[in-house]
């Protein structure tokens, strides 16, 4: 397998979001986000870490951008820290922060990278989080304003969007468990926050449209195979709440779908208590292209003492199959499987992989930083998207989560996702052997 075999067009990247990366946290006029003041409460992030310094891109972006493009990619996706363009979430702007973007696009083109630029990558401003955050309504016209800002200030050189990373993994995480950012729980709060991401997600895509001439633009979910555990009717429908919940919840709404209550009673319940017909026009948008984010299957077993959602994960390691660092199981065929679930639907034109990779615990050995398993995963999980293609999915572009180790949000900084290690005291880069392969890789 050659990257050719992709197409001469095919678009390969790394993806890096800001919070994860950038570091100066407080600097030239920056706001607190989110994540900026959950990673100061105690037991929220693992040995205590913080995002303040992460990988220091903020000043070390021209050396970054130069690896992305030695390795050979040809796409740096990178996300937009709202707070630090307005710190507060709106009103005063802070030019320091809209010109370090400048700084980073113009230093991708000047490289000849493709800047792939994400909106909403978690950070919310933490003034916005103090109003109500993604819970409150009145979040959707200050995206927008932001959104505005970003299109006009950014639109002329930027071609590639991503308006939303992830819906469903920062309103579970953020607003229904409390494990991430901004630590709310209840299903309540999860489902203002889902619904007013639906809607953010659409409206900023009519405005990037309305703004930003040839752009390309699309939003990205994350996804994963639901295997139910046994054939029983019980672990059955269990794993297809879990289906509904996780693959099917915000990406049918953006396809006009509205959400999909009728494979849930429980979601038909949100839909009449908050009207949800009344934005289903508005919540539909004819994306450029869908991300599709994936790195693991679930394995869904039926269980009565989970409240709402009545089931469980059969976790990878109980059931003895490769999995990553993370706890994810390896399982590159149902990376293709999901990747034709998307496509499946008619009104899904263009599936862009906006990220996959694995964490692993990587070793260094006589100076290099040896990390096989990696390699491996890229290998085999390429080989099945590459067979969806072949297959007539139009796939037209793959990046790999991510470019160096960074911050992973709730796990600190132990989880390393990099093709690049990151020295976190030094901040010293060095290549893994699977950033080489990838360089091997790209150049045929
Ligand atoms: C999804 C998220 O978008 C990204 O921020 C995260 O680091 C990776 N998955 C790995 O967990």
């Amino acid at each position: 397998m050659h990257s050719s075999d992709f197409g001469k067009d095919f678009l390969w990247g790394v993806a890096t979001a800001a919070a994860q990366i950038e570091g100066a946290a407080n600097t030239h006029g920056k706001g607190p986000s989110i994540w900026d003041t959950f990673s100061k409460r105690s037991g929220k992030i693992k040995k205590g870490h913080h995002p303040t310094e992460a990988c220091d891109f903020y000043h070390r972006y021209q050396e970054d951008v130069s690896l992305v493009k030695a390795l050979g990619f040809t796409v740096f996706r990178f996300s937009i820290a709202w707070s630090r363009i307005f710190p507060l979430g709106n009103g005063a702007l802070n030019n320091e922060g809209v010109l370090f973007y400048h700084h980073v696009i113009d230093e991708c083109l000047q490289q000849g990278l493709v800047p792939m630029v994400t909106l909403y990558h978690w950070d919310l401003p933490e003034a916005l989080s103090k109003e109500g955050g993604w819970t409150a309504y009145a979040i959707n016209s200050v995206f927008n304003d932001y959104v505005l800002f970003c299109a006009k200030e950014y639109g002329e050189k930027v071609k590639h969007w991503i308006v939303i990373n992830e819906p469903f993994g920062f309103t579970s995480l953020g607003y229904m468990l409390g494990v991430h950012a901004p630590g709310q729980t209840g299903v309540h709060n999860f489902f203002d926050a889902a619904l007013h991401t639906a809607i953010a997600q659409a409206d900023g895509a009519k405005i990037l449209r309305a703004e930003v001439k040839d752009a390309i633009i699309g939003t990205a979910f994350s996804c994963s195979e639901i295997i139910p555990y046994t054939q029983s009717s019980q672990d059955l429908t269990a794993a297809k709440r879990v289906d509904v919940l996780m693959n099917r919840f915000f990406l049918e709404p953006v396809l006009g779908m509205g959400f999909p209550t009728a494979d849930w009673e429980v979601l038909e319940k949100f839909s009449i208590s908050h009207s949800t017909w009344r934005h289903q026009e508005r919540m539909k948008f004819d994306f450029d292209f869908v991300g599709v984010q994936n790195y693991f299957p679930l394995v869904i077993k039926y269980n009565a003492f989970i409240p709402v959602v009545q089931a469980w994960e059969v976790k990878a390691k109980n059931r003895k199959v490769p999995h990553t660092a993370m706890g994810w199981e390896i399982n590159a065929d149902s990376f293709y499987r999901i990747i034709k679930q998307f496509a499946a639907y008619p009104q899904v034109k263009n599936i862009i992989v906006t990220e996959n990779g694995a964490a692993f615990h990587d070793k260094v050995i006589d100076g290099k930083i040896d990390d096989p398993e990696r390699t491996e995963y890229f290998k085999a999980y390429l080989a099945e998207m590459l067979k969806a293609k072949n297959e007539g999915v139009n796939i037209t572009g793959y990046l790999a989560w991510t470019l160096m180790d960074n911050f992973e949000w709730a796990e600190g900084y132990q989880a390393r996702f990099g093709i690049v290690h990151n020295d976190f005291k030094t901040q010293q880069r060095t290549i893994k052997q699977s950033g080489y392969w990838w360089q091997e890789f790209l150049s045929k």
